[in-house]
């Protein structure tokens, strides 16, 4: 549904997606993940047709990248939830929608019959004439999956569609990207969330306008942890400077400290032992399995 080969994209001299391929199965729920920066807004406003490539091959939905006609041949495949809030707070549900069909071109009754489809997919339980500047964060974000998705596009982009939404409103929006990928839409979704990220399928990880890791969250873990990751975690208050300390301890391959517990891997395993039996005291200590945000941080530390 997607494939990207050897892309990048110039503003002036700053290279802001830099040689990157990949490609994204039909029905496949594809994550995108990095720091602020990195290059994922601009990835997708590309694959979106909203932005001309500087270099590569870029293939969405059949469609060849490499004209003006592709553009809007593109536009009509694609469903995409900007970054920025897109709806209009002044106006109705009814009114940003039949807006967005206009922009679409569809047709009345194809609308209609969308409309009323969509909404029951998302559950939209409120009256139409509701203004948007009125509905709680999460029904606002939920409408504008409605409008991304209302001319029924093969690939929704959706760019941090759960920004500074509630933790249950996350939960029922993520509901609603496995529902389109099961109905065969493809998700290529951006997310700081790493619960989120665990949903994906596939995720890449971006470093300044580079793919630095591309797999399913489980081979990640194994690739980026392939010895034992241990959790240590304190019996009590502990103070800042006793986790610097440790830090800088050469026993050390990988080291990040969360609050009161660190998740450690060593560089020997001969090591373990004797360390665990060092900070019996202060830190129970059991092995686990590396999360991904264990991942994310080891991988944008170390390449
Ligand atoms: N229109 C633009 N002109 C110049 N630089 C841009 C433009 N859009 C984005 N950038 C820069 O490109 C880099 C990648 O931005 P972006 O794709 O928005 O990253 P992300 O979505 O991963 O946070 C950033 O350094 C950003 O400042
Ligand atoms: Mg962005």
């Amino acid at each position: 549904m997607v494939l990207v080969e050897n892309f990048s994209v110039m503003f002036g001299n700053f290279c802001a997606v830099d040689d990157i391929s990949f490609s994204v199965k039909r029905g496949e729920i594809f994550g995108f993940l990095g720091a602020n920066g990195a290059g994922k807004t601009t990835t997708i406003r590309v694959l979106c047709g909203l932005l001309y490539p500087t270099k590569g091959k870029v293939t969405v939905a059949g469609i060849k990248f490499d004209s003006k006609d592709a553009e809007m041949a593109i536009k009509r495949k694609v469903g995409y939830m900007s970054q920025r809030f897109t709806l209009y707070n002044d106006l109705t549900v009814e009114e940003n929608l039949s807006f967005i069909a206009t922009l679409h071109r569809l047709d009345a009754k194809t609308y209609l019959k969308r409309r009323d489809y969509i909404l029951d997919f998302i559950s939209f339980a409120r009256p139409l004439t509701s203004f948007v500047r009125s509905l709680p964060g999460g029904i606002k974000q939920q409408i504008s999956l409605a409008a991304a998705i209302l001319h029924d596009p093969d690939v929704v982009f959706l760019d941090e569609p759960t920004a500074g939404v509630t933790p249950a409103m996350r939960a029922r929006f993520w509901d609603l990207i496995k529902d389109l990928a099961r109905l065969g839409k493809t998700i290529f979704v951006t997310t700081h969330y790493m619960d989120e990220a665990e949903q994906c399928e596939r995720i890449a990880l971006m470093r300044t306008g580079k793919i630095v890791a591309l797999d399913t969250p489980d081979n990640l873990k194994k690739m980026m942890f392939p010895d034992k990751l241990y959790e240590f975690e304190a019996r009590g208050e502990i103070s800042y400077s006793y986790i610097q300390k440790l830090k800088v301890r050469p026993e050390f391959e990988y080291f990040e400290p969360f609050g009161l517990r660190f998740h450690a891997a060593f560089k020997e395993s001969s090591e373990v032992e004797e360390f665990k039996k060092e900070l019996e005291s202060d830190f129970i200590a059991k092995e686990i399995r590396p999360t991904l945000e264990d991942v994310f941080i080891r991988t944008t530390e170390t390449k």
